[in-house]
């Protein structure tokens, strides 16, 4: 079994208290305040682990952490030693990364609509490829290089028209796709590339076809479009493409209702494509993002208020919500948790996790049946390593909690917890307007 086929992190252990990377949960709630992000270091080096080995019979074989999912230097060093490279789709990913020791050489450049100033920074940090989305930025960038005398490595992301089952807002493959060229309009790019963009160097293809899948057929089908054109390409253009980028999209266990495929399963797929088609084969890139961090990480909040409509549902408030967790309420996404000070205490009530923000919308799990919640009790929200803190936000002017990375007992914060002085810190009050 693969972790992300796991609700819980590895080193998770139900005693008198949660324990995590052999750190009492309840004591790090203590010590660093909540809400709380706590990331397991075993979980994370082993999942990375998992997924070289299960690719090892592949030589050809890039691992590229999507770093949208969760971004910060700590994670990244480790990532880096894991032998990973970098997906990244800003300057700030980019420079995160960069400022984290990595060999820019592993780091992709993706993205729909990247800035001039996000392209010059690329190019001068040394990224290692660009993943170019439209017409428009691959003449911005060859003109960028041709000014900076350099050629730049490229792959060409297309829209490979595949329809896989997952939440709408994170299906990126069908054909009416905002990412990438069109099948279409694969001749006319490459045609320009060859004729007229002469510091551009195209080494491959690259597509995405969604997050949180949990069908291997939806690979197949993006396999087998990838190497018909990479085929096509050659006959039609004479050019060997040596490179294909096959995108992330590997789904987690949030809830026992979902059921992911293991990363073996995977990287079977993937070879038995490659050997089907039995073309020399390129280079294969990959770019998981949520499987390799969602199970790593648990988020604690302390309980505060709670309510009992007459009649209606039993709401248990929370000190955290849509604000450090925006998925359930942006994608419907569920959650499972555990009272870290009760996890021995029979279920007796089934209650609803409200957030604290102003919003009726801020409803972090919908029904769950815990232990008897009281003000004070520490919840533990399982699968929050992916997508949670990266897509964190200051709403209601809440600053963004701290995490803690766990193994061996030790806890270390990787990321501080912001401050009211960083809530003000960019405000500007005009001269005129001073008291
Ligand atoms: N590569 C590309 C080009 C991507 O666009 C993405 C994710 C990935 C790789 C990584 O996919 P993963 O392995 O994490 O599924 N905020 C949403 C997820 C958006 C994913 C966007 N692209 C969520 O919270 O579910």
């Amino acid at each position: 079994m693969s972790i992300n086929q796991s609700i819980k992190p590895l080193t998770l252990e139900e005693k008198e208290h949660l324990f995590l990377g052999g750190c009492d949960l309840v004591d790090l709630a203590r010590k660093y305040g909540t809400p709380l992000y706590v990331i397991d270091e075993a979980s994370l080096r082993e999942i990375c682990k998992n997924y070289k080995s299960a690719f090892k019979n592949y030589k050809n074989i890039k691992m590229m952490y999507a770093s949208k999912a969760l971004c910060t230097s700590a994670l990244c060093r480790i990532l880096d030693e894991e032998g990973f490279g970098f997906d990244t789709v800003s300057a700030g990913e980019i420079y995160t990364v960069y400022k984290s020791n990595v060999d820019m050489s592993k780091v992709l450049f993706n993205g729909n609509n990247k800035s001039l100033k996000e392209i010059e920074l690329a190019i001068d940090l040394g990224v290692g490829r660009f993943s170019v989305d439209n017409f428009y930025e691959a003449n911005l960038l060859n003109k960028i290089a041709y000014e900076k005398n350099k050629t730049i490595d490229i792959l060409l992301r297309i829209t490979p028209g595949i329809e896989c089952h997952t939440h709408d807002y994170i299906q990126t493959g069908q054909t009416d796709s905002k990412f990438g060229f069109d099948l279409t309009q694969i001749d006319e790019i490459i045609g320009l590339i060859k004729n007229e963009y002469k510091n551009l160097n195209l080494k491959g293809l690259h597509a995405h076809i969604g997050s949180q899948i949990f069908e291997l057929k939806s690979y197949y089908d993006e396999i087998e479009i990838l190497i018909k054109e990479i085929k096509r390409i050659k006959e039609i253009h004479n050019i060997e493409l040596s490179e294909m980028n096959i995108g992330g999209g590997l789904g987690v266990k949030y809830t026992t209702n979902d059921n992911p495929p293991s990363i073996e399963e995977l990287a079977k797929s993937i070879t038995d494509s490659m050997q089907k088609y039995g073309i020399d084969v390129p280079t294969i890139y990959i770019e998981p993002g949520r499987s390799i961090i969602s199970t790593s990480g648990v988020t604690l909040y302390t309980v505060g208020s709670s309510k009992q409509v007459p009649n209606g549902r039993k709401y248990v408030a929370i000190d955290g919500g849509m604000a450090d967790n925006p998925r359930p309420s942006m994608y419907q996404a569920e959650y499972f948790a555990q009272v870290a000070n009760k996890p021995k205490h029979e279920n007796i009530e089934k209650v609803t996790i409200a957030g604290r923000f102003c919003e009726s919308g801020d409803i972090l799990i919908n029904e769950i049946e815990l232990p008897k919640l009281e003000t004070g009790d520490i919840l533990c929200v399982y699968n929050t390593g992916a997508y949670n803190y990266s897509m964190a936000s200051n709403y209601n002017k809440v600053e963004k909690p701290a995490m803690v990375l766990v193994n061996n007992s030790l806890s270390d914060i990787i990321v501080n917890r912001e401050t009211l002085d960083d809530l003000v810190s960019k405000d500007v009050i005009p001269d005129r307007l001073k008291k």
